[in-house]
């Protein structure tokens, strides 16, 4: 594995490992010490550059003097021992040539560059060295007339200075990193601390399995709340939501198993009976067995419409363009067959017949079925269902009609709810279970579909949805 390979895969395990509050504590921690160790380290070059930059004026002044002294000093030594910062500078002359070097020797090293400076090849320049085992600076700098002027001055105090100013700055740097450390760990204690609370609450509804539970929001000015803020708010609300889903979820459990219950009680009955066939005349047999295959399709009808209504959305791959004229003009003849007592006039408005929207037909002809089923199954034969579709701007509205008793006011809320039966129709067959599929139908299809009483009697139900129009030359 590469180096960069390997460091990112243990980057990763480390991500993966720690938790968000050491990574959050050690981040800041990090970039905390390292400005607090980069500041140490520019702070150390200026002191060092300052202390330095004293000593190497105190040379050039020195040399100054010596030059205002005597403009043409004679080659070799000038002033005598290399002494400290303050006092006067030790110094020579030395010649580029080495041929004319005095007899005396010198008292500083002379290094090929001095020569250089001598010559005019190189320029004046400042160096440190070692004077009799003491740190020393030294300056050189050319004297005209092929000759270069050294001066040098002992550099044990600010050599001194230096290291004192590095190791107080190290114990800074130090103080920093652990400043940097406890600030790190209080930063990432308080910024993390709602996250800590959301994931206190996630990990209690996991274990629970319990979505009452809420994340405490602390009371701020509206607007102004930060992320984190905003995210247990929404996690609140996705936790009501699901809540709203799971008691809706076992209502209808509840509810279904209420429901099954009575025609599983008369189906069971029913084939007890039929198992003590020998002892029933023909006649009583044929009635027993008529009424078990009726509650095994009621019961069978139920189940259906059960597992329908626990579907939420239209299947995505089922989607299709549908017209909806076309459905409506099918569902009334499957109707018609299915009451052949009960006419069922059918008008489509002629702009109506181009509309188109997106959806899955068998779903819809289970809308208007539903529809058509109650209008003819609670109306006197004979009395028309009567079936409209118009189109008013970019939507489309359908209405069936019936002439029956209608709906009284104090139901018309409940008959989109689940198991909901008038009290006048508990006579007739059905489990309450139409109209609601209906509705959740409508709505997967971003339809209305909503129940009124007709002017002059009878029960209205509409149906408003938003169409395109065919594209021309379709159908
Ligand atoms: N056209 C109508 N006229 C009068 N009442 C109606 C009409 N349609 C529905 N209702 C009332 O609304 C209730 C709910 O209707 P829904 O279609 O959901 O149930 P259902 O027809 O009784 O049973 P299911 O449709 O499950 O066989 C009905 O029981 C009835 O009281
Ligand atoms: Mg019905």
């Amino acid at each position: 594995m590469s180096g960069g390979r390997r460091r990112r895969a243990l980057g990763a395990r480390w991500r993966r490992h720690r938790p968000l509050r050491t990574r959050l504590a050690v981040a800041t921690a990090a970039a905390v010490a390292l400005v607090a160790l980069g500041v140490c380290a520019a702070a150390y070059f200026v002191i060092r550059y300052e202390m330095y930059h004293q000593l190497d004026l105190n040379l050039t002044q020195s040399g100054t003097r010596i030059v205002q002294a005597d403009r043409h000093p004679a080659t070799g030594v000038l002033a005598g021992e290399c002494r400290y910062l303050s006092a006067p500078a030790c110094a020579q002359v030395v010649p580029s040539d080495a041929a004319k070097d005095p007899a005396a020797g010198y008292l500083l090293p002379v290094a090929p560059p001095v020569r250089e400076v001598a010559s005019g090849q190189r320029p004046p320049y400042f160096s440190n060295f070692t004077y009799e085992g003491h740190p020393a600076r030294m300056a050189v700098t050319p004297l005209g007339g092929g000759r270069a002027l050294q001066l040098a001055l002992r550099a044990d105090s600010v050599e001194r200075g230096v290291r004192q100013a590095a190791l107080l700055l190290s114990a800074a740097g130090a103080a920093g990193v652990l400043l940097a450390a406890v600030l790190g760990y209080g930063v990432s204690r308080t910024a993390l601390a709602p996250v800590a609370r959301l994931t206190a609450t996630a990990e209690r509804i996991a274990a629970t399995r319990d979505p009452r539970h809420r994340i405490e929001i602390p009371s701020g000015p509206p607007g102004r709340e930060d992320e984190v803020t905003r995210l247990a708010a929404s996690f609140n609300t996705m936790l009501g939501e699901l809540e709203q889903s799971v008691s809706a979820q076992r209502r209808l459990v509840a509810d279904a198993s209420h429901e099954l219950r009575t025609p599983l009680t008369a189906l069971r009955t029913n084939a007890e009976l039929l198992a003590r066939a020998d002892r029933l005349s023909p006649a009583q047999r044929d009635r027993a067995s008529g009424a078990l295959s009726r509650q095994l399709r009621e019961v069978t009808g139920l189940v259906n419409d059960l597992i329908e209504l626990a579907r939420d959305e239209e299947p995505q791959p089922l989607l299709e363009v549908v017209g909806p004229a076309a459905l409506v003009e099918h569902a009334v003849a499957t109707a018609a067959a299915h009451w052949p007592a009960t006419p069922f006039p059918l008008r489509v408005a002629p702009d109506a017949v181009r509309a188109a929207l997106p959806g899955v037909p068998a779903r819809l002809t289970r809308l208007l079925t539903n529809l058509l089923d109650n209008a003819a199954k609670f109306s006197p034969e004979g009395a028309p269902v009567e079936t409209e579709l118009l189109r008013a701007g970019s939507f489309l509205e359908l209405t069936v009609r019936d002439h029956g008793p209608g709906i009284a006011p104090e139901d018309l809320p409940y008959v989109f709810d689940r198991f909901y039966r008038a009290e006048a129709a508990r006579a007739l067959p059905g489990s309450g279970l139409g109209l609601a599929m209906a509705r959740q139908i409508a709505r997967a299809h971003g339809a209305e579909l909503t129940a009124e009483r007709a002017a002059g009697g009878g029960a209205l139900f509409r149906l408003r949805v938003e169409v395109t129009d065919r594209e021309p030359g379709r159908d």
